[in-house]
């Protein structure tokens, strides 16, 4: 079924101009939490992998790694990317991220990209923790209300009285507020960014 809060970006042009990039400093910033250089034999998902960039990054540092997204040509662009030494470890699978089945995890990251699932942001939140193994770990950003584009009706924001309910039976939440204006994408543009950068351990 089609999803119009999906449907309402165009993920297509993101995808493209974001697939050769690197990790960002949250996808280092997650490293850090999990001890992330020592992937091997653990499990992570890539929740909203976009144009493949933090699956790369896990791969390389040993994970096997699911890769979910609603948009199919996230498939096309990680299978054109991914290195054939690393594709043994890698599943895709598109889908909308309230409604995949998503298998135990070690690590569920979820750069920028739940607060996208709109209407369905709380079942999409619900369904990527609970797939958080005991010891395992979250780490994603969510949108706060003064963010540019909380305004818009198919992107969900929170606050931190949100998360600290949503998080509450995990052992470890570390919450990092940024409210800052700052550069977006590829032309130079600055937008006002309010995000929580959460951190936690089950
Ligand atoms: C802002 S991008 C972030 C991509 C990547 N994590 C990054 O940081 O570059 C949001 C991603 O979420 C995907 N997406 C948006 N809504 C979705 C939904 N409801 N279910 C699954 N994927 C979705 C988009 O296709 C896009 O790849």
């Amino acid at each position: 079924m089609s999803r119009p809060e999906f449907e309402n970006h165009d993920w297509v042009t993101f995808l493209e101009a974001t697939t050769s990039r690197g990790p960002l400093e949250y996808f280092h910033s997650a490293m850090e939490f999990v001890d992330g250089n020592r992937g091997k034999g653990r499990q992570a998902i890539d929740l909203g992998c976009g144009g493949g960039a933090d699956t790369r990054g896990l791969l390389a540092r040993g994970w096997r790694v699911l890769a979910v997204d609603a948009e199919p040509e996230a498939r096309r662009m990680l299978e054109l990317r991914t290195p054939d030494a690393h594709r043994e470890r890698l599943e895709i699978m598109i889908g909308q991220f309230h409604a995949v089945l998503l298998p135990p995890a070690d690590l569920v990251y979820a750069q920028f990209s739940l607060p996208f699932a709109g209407d369905d942001h709380h079942a999409a939140v619900v369904n990527a923790l609970s797939a958080v193994s005991p010891g395992g770990a979250f780490v994603g950003q969510l949108f706060g209300e003064h963010d540019d584009w909380a305004s818009d009706p198919h992107v969900a924001w929170v606050d931190r009285n949100w998360i600290e309910q949503t998080f509450s039976d995990f052992a470890e939440v570390d919450i990092d507020e940024r409210d800052n204006e700052g550069p977006y994408g590829t032309e130079g543009s600055i937008k006002r960014w309010h995000f929580f950068h959460i951190r936690a351990r089950r």
